[in-house]
């Protein structure tokens, strides 16, 4: 059943004249500030939150302990993000207390858990705004009634199966852009919170993605990244029928000059999709694929739905079709019941595979997922003596590959200063490593062509080769 709720234009249209009015407001606060945790999905909805702020009138201040309004764009993926978040939204408390008339705003993935609105009316009476992740476009409402009534609003609906067109975005760069393609998540991975926090699988029109690219291809955008919790499975909710490689291919046609994908799911990875990378000159030479683990009981435990065989086979054909790819993965160790031989099963994957770089996590548990109520909890110390071995083992295979590089070229586009060395500048090379080299005679935006002469940990140092 389809359950997406396509905001209509009059709904917009109301949100915009709250906008207007909470301008017009004698008295109301003029700055904000977000604090954003989690994934590429907040850090764009952040994007939109600080747009629907500019048109309301509102100006971004740098110095969170000044501003009126302090939005917490939260995260719930795993333990550690959720405590950092409500410990910087309870220090926020004290500041509140010398600068009367402050606002404090939560929102994010945090929000929509289970019994979280609850919490926050009672325990945290001194969060003044709060809204869920489906309703991000309502803030010029929520926002003006909050100030206009003096109370606290507390908005969390289960309304999360939204897609709101036309909601005004603050870009964090001028030159790389995301562009979400679709929202919220249908895997059910047992560990994992987000078809919670999210909703379920919902995808915009290729109209409205290609209006989007088009208008900024137009204003200078050279990178664009193509949002979804697992993009291989875009258009399949749609009534036009469209692959995600079909979208590739039209979103090539704009003239983008490099297109970026987040994240896609091994079991939906299609030839049709490969076939599109290998021949889409403007798609990057880099694929995150997360494995989670290389062991096939857990993986069946995890509800990953591929065995290690069949997600070896996809590197395979992946590599064969597009030699010079770069492949990433995220990796969870210390789920429920692995054992020293599932764990191992995971570094023997690790070592063949030969990723470019990988994201290791310890297993959170997370209330109301299927794990969290799985027996065999592994001990804290066996969890960190295992992703220190797994980290480690991922670092050789990184400086292998590093050195691998030393010589060889790539194109890269320049994103700004290094922040070690102000003569330096930094960019990401179309494999998405990160790359300092001497300033010469280009500017931020621009994209060169980079030799790459040694390496560090996590960069490569490189020379800009002029044409
Ligand atoms: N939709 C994406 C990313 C989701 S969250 C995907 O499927 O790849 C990003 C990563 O966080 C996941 O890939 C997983 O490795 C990790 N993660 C999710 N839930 C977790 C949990 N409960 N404990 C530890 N890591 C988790
Ligand atoms: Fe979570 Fe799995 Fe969905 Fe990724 S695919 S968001 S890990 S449920
Ligand atoms: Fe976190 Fe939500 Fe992203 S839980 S990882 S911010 S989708």
């Amino acid at each position: 059943m389809n359950t997406t709720i396509r905001i209509p234009e009059e709904e917009m249209a109301r949100q915009r004249e709250y906008a207007s009015m909470f301008k017009a407001l004698p008295g109301r606060p003029e700055t904000y500030h977000i604090v954003t945790y989690g994934c590429q999905m907040n850090a764009h909805d952040s994007e939109k939150l600080a747009g629907m702020l500019e048109e309301m009138g509102m100006k971004f201040c740098e110095v969170k302990e000044e501003a009126d309004l302090v939005l917490h764009n939260t995260c719930c993926v795993r333990n550690n993000a959720e405590r950092k978040a409500m410990g910087n939204v309870t220090w926020l408390k004290e500041i509140k207390a010398t600068h009367p008339g402050m606002l404090i705003g939560i929102c994010g993935c945090m929000v929509q858990e289970e019994g979280m609105a609850d919490a926050i009316l009672r325990r945290y009476p001194f969060i003044d705004i709060a809204f869920g992740t489906g309703t991000v476009y309502k803030l010029p409402e929520n926002l003006y009634k909050a100030v206009v009534s003096g109370r606290r609003n507390i908005a969390v609906s289960q309304e999360q199966n939204t897609i709101a067109e036309g909601v005004p975005i603050l870009r964090s760069s001028p030159y790389q852009a995301y562009v979400t393609v679709m929202y919220g998540c249908n895997n059910f991975c047992s560990y994992c919170i987000v078809p919670y926090v999210r909703g379920r699988e919902r995808s915009r029109t290729l109209r409205d993605i290609l209006a989007e690219v088009e208008g900024l291809q137009k204003q200078g955008v050279r990178e664009i990244m193509l949002l979804g919790q697992n993009v291989n499975s875009y258009g399949k909710d749609l009534e036009e029928h469209i692959s995600f490689a079909q979208l590739l291919h039209e979103v090539g046609k704009t003239g983008i000059e490099r297109i970026r994908f987040m994240t896609s799911h091994p079991k939906d990875l299609s030839d049709e999709l490969i076939e599109e990378i290998a021949g889409n000159k403007a798609v990057c030479r880099h694929f995150h694929l997360p494995v989670q683990s290389g062991s096939n009981r857990i993986l069946e435990q995890m509800n990953r739905r591929y065995t290690r065989e069949a997600y070896l086979d996809k590197v395979h054909r992946i590599r064969s079709a597009v030699p010079d790819i770069g492949l990433t993965t995220d990796i969870i160790v210390a789920f429920p019941g692995e054992t020293e031989e599932d764990f191992e099963d995971t570094m023997r994957l690790t070592e063949e595979v030969g990723y470019d770089s990988a994201f290791t996590f310890i297993y959170s548990p997370r209330e109301g997922t299927k794990a969290a109520l799985m027996p065999g909890r592994i001990p804290d110390d066996v969890a960190s003596e295992r992703i220190q071995r797994l980290i480690r083992l991922q670092e050789e295979k990184t400086e292998q590959f590093f050195k691998s590089l030393i010589g060889s070229c790539d194109s890269v586009l320049i994103t700004g200063n290094s922040k070690r060395d102000d003569h330096m500048f930094t960019g990401k090379s179309g494999r998405n490593i990160s790359v300092n080299f001497e300033n010469t005679d280009y500017s931020i935006g621009d994209i060169v062509n980079v030799r790459f002469t040694s390496y560090g940990k996590t960069t490569l140092r490189g020379e800009i080769i002029k044409e």
